[in-house]
């Protein structure tokens, strides 16, 4: 009889990936649950690190059970030593945990760790995207101190109260809009805020604005980890989060960062939007990589999160912004306009019905 072939890492991580996190869909390792893997020298013996933020001891403990047995399966298995980082959960500023807005099906965090990688510009053509295959979507721009969205989609009149004193978002091309510059009536005078000013407005604009029905609400947030992100996530029971990233190391960084905040909080990352990846020349048609090649692929491969899609750096998208017209609404069937549909449809199966 021959003996089964030495465990390899990756053997052990695709047993653990049969393992849900208690409560989701999702598996443990894509989740970031597990930190480290050693494999003893003759190939057998196990001993795995595995993180998790709970203060539920039944968390760690349905983890224990199930990744014990799926390890246990592995072939030729020796000692399996698993061990346990148990963090507190960052505490919430309410005890009410992260709820759900009424009425809305889906929100979906847009972030990254740098500033300018094109956070609102994935943001707001993803929400037209998602517009254009017929669902109802909100965009609200979490930037306070710098908003952006007016001005992505030309939108400038200043939002009114309902009768029951919400705000009426702003609509443009079939997109329920909220931003700050909506409240001050410019996108450059940036808003004064502070502490618990931060909280009370973001707060506010994700639950006292009337979005009504909606089957995604995206959210374009401030670059980084932040006060504002930090209230959003532990206050909002988030669908997913998207990283936008540009394809150079230090962006890379920056993004990593900002993945590891959704994964503490339990917030799936559904993935990475690589922008800026190429320019296209209309001269030659040549594609040329400024920031280098493969950047995004390669950290969605290492987190084991998707690469949601590439988008070209393009003289349009840039121009369209300025003019308050989105490139995918101007141009839907361009190359940046496709690539956004392709994105909003892999969100799209990413998201349960
Ligand atoms: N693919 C692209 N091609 C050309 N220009 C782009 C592209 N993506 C973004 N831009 C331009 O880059 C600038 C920064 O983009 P954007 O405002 O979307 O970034 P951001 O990450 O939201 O920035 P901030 O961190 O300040 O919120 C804008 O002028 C935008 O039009
Ligand atoms: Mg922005």
């Amino acid at each position: 009889m021959s003996t089964p072939a030495a465990i390899t890492e990756d053997a052990v991580r695709e047993q653990l990936r049969r393992v849900k996190y208690p409560g989701f869909s999702r598996d443990i390792v894509s989740f970031g649950v597990v930190k480290s893997v050693r494999i003893s020298p003759n190939g057998r013996d196990l001993s795995v690190l595995l993180s998790v933020a709970t203060n539920q001891p039944s968390v760690a403990q349905s983890i224990n059970e199930e990744a014990r047995a799926a390890l246990r399966a592995l072939p030729g298995v020796g000692e399996v030593d698993l061990q346990f980082d148990i963090q507190n959960p960052p505490a919430a500023p309410t005890n009410a945990g992260p709820s759900r807005i009424d009425g809305v099906k889906h929100v979906v965090a847009v972030a990254s760790g740098k500033g300018g990688v094109g956070k609102s510009t994935v943001a707001s053509n993803l929400a037209v995207a998602l517009r254009r295959t017929g669902a109802l979507v909100g965009l609200c721009d979490c930037d306070l101190y710098g908003p952006s969205i007016g001005m992505m989609f030309g939108a400038r009149e200043p939002a009114t109260a309902t009768e029951d004193e919400r705000i009426n978002p702003v609509e443009a091309y079939g997109i329920k809009l909220m931003s700050m510059a909506f409240l001050l009536g410019s996108d450059d005078s940036p808003a004064i805020l502070r502490g618990p000013m931060v909280t009370k407005y973001t707060q506010q604009f994700l639950r006292r604005v009337a979005w009504d029905e909606l089957d995604y609400l995206i959210l374009d947030l401030p670059p980084g980890t932040g006060d504002i992100q930090l209230t959003i996530v532990q206050t909002v029971a988030l669908s997913g989060a998207v990283i936008v990233t540009t394809p150079q190391e230090v962006a890379l960084i920056d993004a990593r960062k900002a993945t590891s905040m959704f994964i503490k909080t339990n917030v799936p990352v559904l993935g990475i939007v690589e922008n800026m990846s190429y320019f296209l020349s209309p001269s030659d048609n040549q594609r040329y990589n400024i920031f280098g090649e493969g950047g995004g692929r390669r950290e969605a491969a290492r987190q084991q999160v998707p690469l949601l899609g590439e988008i070209p750096i393009d003289i349009a998208t840039r121009e369209a912004g300025d003019k308050g017209r989105p490139v995918t609404a101007a141009d839907p069937s361009g190359a940046v306009g496709r690539a956004f549909m392709d994105i909003a449809e892999r969100l799209t199966r990413a998201l349960p019905v």
